[in-house]
């Protein structure tokens, strides 16, 4: 089993997307995958009370918020993917990033979430230092007509962490949350642009 923790302290930054997407993806391979919502928010819960029973079945917890953290997965389950709330620090953040295989950081690219990113990074390279845990940045909704992209993605490549994707700001995200949906469940014509973005990301996936 492994767990993937999708962290950002920013408010905003696609924790809630990237879950659900990454989830749905995991189950459109097979995978017996539990979305923990750790967020008293609960948008992944929300994105799971929508998913058509048709779709390959994603499992969750009826806990509260906190309980995620820390809750063992039945065990046939093979991915657990983690969506963390804003503002996530202190013993939370300590707890889970112990207990992911996987950190994913959604970073997007305005001055003030760059800034605000920057140090989560440091905290979380500090907190890896002597674990297992692997971070992986992606970057979010970026617009390939402004310059804020491609400055985004020179700052990520001078760090020294891996970035395994970019992705472009679309309405289709914000529909697929409306209807329970990931970009792995529809027609794939439909989002060709965007599953050949998510082809580094699922083969970082995959790689586990
Ligand atoms: N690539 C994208 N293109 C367009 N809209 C996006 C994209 N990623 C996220 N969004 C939208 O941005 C908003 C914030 O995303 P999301 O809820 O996933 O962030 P979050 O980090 O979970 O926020 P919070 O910190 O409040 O939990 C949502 O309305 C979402 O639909
Ligand atoms: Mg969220």
């Amino acid at each position: 089993m492994k767990i993937i923790a999708i962290i950002n302290p920013k408010g905003g930054s696609g924790k809630s997307t990237l879950s659900t997407q990454i989830a749905g993806y995991f189950a459109s391979k097979g995978h017996k995958v539990m979305l923990g919502d750790a967020d008293n928010q609960q948008s992944s819960k929300y994105w799971l009370t929508q998913r058509p029973k048709t779709l390959p079945l994603i499992r969750t917890w009826e806990y509260q918020a906190d309980l995620v953290l820390t809750a063992k997965p039945p065990p046939d389950i093979t991915r657990l993917v983690i969506d963390t709330p804003g503002a996530l620090d202190g013993w939370r953040l300590k707890e889970v990033v112990a207990r992911a295989d996987v950190v994913i950081v959604p970073i997007l690219p305005s001055a003030f979430d760059v800034q605000a990113t920057k140090a989560f990074l440091t905290t979380l390279s500090n907190l890896t230092k002597d674990q297992h845990t692997r971070v992986a940045v992606i970057g979010n909704r970026i617009d390939a007509r402004t310059i804020s992209g491609d400055k985004l993605k020179l700052f990520l490549n001078s760090l020294d962490i891996a970035v395994i994707g970019f992705l472009r700001d679309t309405q289709y995200y914000l529909h697929m949350v409306e209807h329970g949906l990931s970009m792995f469940d529809i027609s794939p014509s439909k989002v060709e642009k965007d599953l050949i973005q998510w082809e580094s990301i699922c083969s970082y996936l995959d790689n586990l």
